[in-house]
């Protein structure tokens, strides 16, 4: 189905009246401002010059959260349109402007520049009643997300029984859960997989009614049977999925051939990850992680969208590295920190979860989990996030390496990570404030040689640094 209604000049053209958040102040993107200059000089033109403009990523390089949603608000302002392309409510995205705070499950955190277009992708798993209240609390927020929001036709839903069945089975597993959002993002997932699932053009469709109470008929017995909880009623699911139906049906499309038409207008197009590279469900901690492909190349699956022949300059994919490890829910975590030092950067880094609330095991940053992370990615470039939180430390540690695994590499198995042990670095710390720098000359010395070094440790260049989680808290090196 063409997108016809939502003609690109009307959205992108500027509203008449005044945007409610500053747009447009943060600095040009760095990998936009390239593609711009290298075309500029006139040889480049029209749908060349359209060709030439870069697709950028912002990918997380650890267990999630190390504030992917910052770096996607502060690269936006050069975006035309800002997609999510898996994972589903489980994410929790926040973004600080001035001191109003917003907090993205579903919808792309894009969605705060007034001009600006948002899509969720194919591979995503959509819960409609979850997207709803979050489009209406952006609404109580003043931001007008009417005719910005573009969502995939085949995107899988998520329905009440995937949510009963994730708690249940996390209530059944008890100390050994995986510790999921309960989101039901696991049991949605398996039903993509497994082909039974319904897709968002379903809620629409004639065959709704049938296709629902198979999948029901199935999930009701399990539910009952295998974990004696209570059955869910065909009814008052069919009747409220059919009405989201009709709510969503302005926003149904093929996302991907969207893009395809964005990118030939010469469209900056940016994709924002969700969750890590270490949750990913084929290269993560296994079973510990989400049940989407968090790596970077996804995207194009995710989205459904790929420009043939890219060069490289016209694809940055941006790691984003916090300055030290966290990880909400069980699993390995290398590097944890189970003592003061671990509290007191919980503390000052606020580390509790955006999606539940339950704080954050943290650790020291892991270097050799992050050039894993970075190879898997592809990342071209680290954004290092929450250095400011490290500020006060007397020493500051960083793992870079495992004894006994090749460089690169990140042990597979639970009980070799059981036994992992982990050689570190010691670098000296800082004692002043750094929240106001906004030049890297401005840091601490020690600051200053500790993101040197992490140039080397994590074998990429750390172009940007954030120093708090406002856009403006960010040094362009
Ligand atoms: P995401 O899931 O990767 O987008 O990250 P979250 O939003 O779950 O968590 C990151 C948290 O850190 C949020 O509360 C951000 O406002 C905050 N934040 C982001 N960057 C910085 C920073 O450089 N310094 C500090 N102190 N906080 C930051
Ligand atoms: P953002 O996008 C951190 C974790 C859960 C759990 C595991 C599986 O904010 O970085 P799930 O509900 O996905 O089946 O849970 O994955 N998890 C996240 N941890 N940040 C996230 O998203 C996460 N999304 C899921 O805590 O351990
Ligand atoms: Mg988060």
């Amino acid at each position: 189905m063409p997108f016809a209604h939502l003609a690109w000049r009307r959205i992108l053209a500027p509203r008449a009246q005044a945007p409610v958040v500053s747009f447009r102040t943060a600095p040009r993107c760095r990998h936009a401002c390239d593609i711009a200059a290298a075309t500029s000089g006139g040889a480049l033109r029209g749908e060349r010059k359209a060709a030439a403009m870069s697709i950028s990523a912002i990918i997380g390089m650890q267990w999630g959260d190390e504030g992917k949603a910052k770096v996607v608000d502060f690269f936006a302002s050069e975006a035309d349109i800002v997609v999510r392309f898996q994972g589903g409510a489980n994410a929790g995205h926040t973004v600080k402007v001035g001191e109003r705070e917003f907090i993205f499950h579903l919808v792309p955190s894009g969605m705060i520049y007034e001009d600006t277009l948002c899509a969720i992708g194919n591979g995503c798993v959509i819960d409609p009643g979850q997207l709803f209240e979050e489009l209406d609390s952006l609404n109580a927020q003043g931001i007008d997300w009417q005719g910005r929001l573009l969502i995939s036709e085949r995107a899988h839903v998520v329905f009440p029984y995937h949510k009963a069945l994730d708690e249940l089975r996390e209530a059944a597993a008890g100390a050994s859960g995986i510790g999921t959002t309960k989101r039901g993002i696991g049991p949605a997932y398996a039903d993509k997989v497994s082909r039974v699932g319904l897709r968002m053009a379903d809620l629409l469709s004639d065959e709704l009614g049938p296709l629902l109470q198979r999948s029901l008929d199935e999930k009701n017995a399990v539910i009952e049977n295998v974990y004696g909880g209570k059955p869910i009623r065909f009814k008052e699911v069919y009747e409220t999925y059919r009405a989201y139906g009709e709510r969503l049906k302005p926003m149904l499309c093929d996302v991907g051939l969207e893009l395809q038409r964005a990118d030939a207008q010469g469209k900056h197009i940016l994709f924002e990850g969700a969750q890590g590279t270490m949750l990913d469900i084929d290269h993560g901690t296994y079973p510990f992680v989400t049940s989407s492909n968090t790596l970077g190349p996804n995207m194009f699956a995710g989205a459904g969208f790929c420009r043939p022949g890219f060069v490289g300059d016209q694809l940055s994919i941006v790691g984003i590295v916090k300055a030290y490890t966290t990880r909400v829910g069980a699993g390995p975590l290398p590097t944890e920190l189970h003592d003061e030092v671990g509290e007191a950067i919980r503390d000052k880094g606020r580390e509790f979860g955006a999606t539940t609330g339950r704080s954050r095991r943290c650790g020291w940053l892991d270097a050799a989990q992050v050039r894993y992370a970075a190879r898997l990615s592809a990342a071209t470039e680290v954004f290092l996030t929450k250095i400011d939180v490290l500020t006060g430390l007397e020493e500051i540690r960083v793992g870079v390496g495992y004894r006994g695994v090749a460089a690169g590499s990140f042990p597979s198995c639970l009980r070799e990570l059981d036994d992992l042990d982990v050689q570190y670095e010691s670098f000296p710390g800082w004692s002043d404030e750094i929240t106001e720098c906004r030049r890297f000359e401005e840091l601490p010395v020690n600051a200053r040689r500790f993101i040197e070094a992490l140039d080397e440790l994590l074998g990429l260049p750390v172009r940007n640094i954030s120093v708090g989680p406002k856009r403006s808290q960010t040094i362009v090196r």
